[in-house]
């Protein structure tokens, strides 16, 4: 699908990833683009850099009101909405004795979030005959996060979700596309932003897998695979040797999963 002259949506547009796609689906001409965040003041800062084709909504996407009310202030002022970026995400909790809240807002916001926005967009977008639906999870959907239960196994969700949606509606006019990266330099990975951010562990794991791209780099990736209509976006080449890895020898896999976080956790064991 090409961006050019239509309008797109980017969830969690206020910082990193979202960020950097909303300025680059800018670069393409597109004819609108909803920068929203839940935190208003970041969304509104990146539209008013982007220009007047931006609107900066203030919107938490694990509210279903909040989404039906994005999505008709788009369509009413900027026009019918060709491409959502479900991009939003947290970095939370850590393993089974995390409290079943923070359980719930990772699932919350990293998967029933993009079910509520395809429940809303697909039906008025088999109407249309085409849509594009691009779910950003991560390559820990694919492999895993060390340190990060709730993050490893809703970024699986997110990739399961997206997968189900290509296979339903990929051949009756909508792309799905799954974005996965590793690293890349966010506050969600620098823990810079004071809010959701990974712990130093968890961190540390992603920068020893490989390199850390900038925004900029994934916003990059993500077009041209939308563009060249790519289901699986993956801005590190070598993510896709590992998931082989992965599913030609599991237990080998684990076991170097097993040394990896063994080399980035604190010597003392949690409890
Ligand atoms: N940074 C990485 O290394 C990395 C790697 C792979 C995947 N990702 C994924 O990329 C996406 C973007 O992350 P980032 O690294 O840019 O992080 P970030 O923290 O810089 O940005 C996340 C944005 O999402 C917003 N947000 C959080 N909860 C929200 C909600 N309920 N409703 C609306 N907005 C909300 C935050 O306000 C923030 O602006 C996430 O889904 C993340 O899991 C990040």
């Amino acid at each position: 699908m090409r961006l050019a002259g239509g309008v797109a949506v980017v969830t969690g547009a206020g910082s990193g990833i979202g960020r950097a796609l909303a300025m680059r689906i800018a670069r393409e001409r597109a004819a609108g683009i909803v920068v929203a965040d839940l935190d208003g003041g970041s969304a509104r800062a990146v539209a008013a850099s982007i220009g007047p084709t931006a609107l900066a909504v203030q919107c938490d996407v694990t509210s279903e009101e909040d989404l039906r009310a994005l999505l008709a202030r788009a369509e009413t002022e900027l026009g019918p909405v060709d491409a959502f970026f479900a991009n939003a995400g947290v970095a939370i909790g850590a393993d089974e004795q995390t409290p079943e809240a923070v359980w719930d807002r990772a699932f919350a916001v990293n998967v029933r979030s993009h079910v509520t926005a395809a429940r809303l967009l697909i039906p008025r977008w088999l109407d249309r005959g085409r849509g594009c639906f691009v779910v950003t999870a991560s390559a820990a959907g694919l492999l895993t996060q060390i340190g990060i239960a709730p993050y490893a196994v809703t970024k699986h969700a997110a990739v399961a979700f997206a997968e189900w949606l290509s296979v339903t509606y990929g051949d009756r006019g909508i792309q799905v596309a799954c974005l996965c990266p590793m690293g890349v330099d966010t506050p969600m990975l620098r823990g810079d932003s004071g809010g959701d951010v990974m712990d130093h562990a968890a961190a540390e794991s992603v920068r020893r897998a490989g390199e850390v791209l900038t925004p900029e780099e994934v916003a990059d990736a993500a077009i041209a695979g939308i563009e060249g209509g790519s289901f699986l976006i993956l801005p590190h080449a070598e993510v896709i040797e590992f998931f082989r890895r992965k599913a030609s020898d599991y237990d080998r896999w684990l076991a170097g999963m097993r040394r990896l976080r063994t080399a980035v956790e604190p010597p003392e064991p949690r409890r």
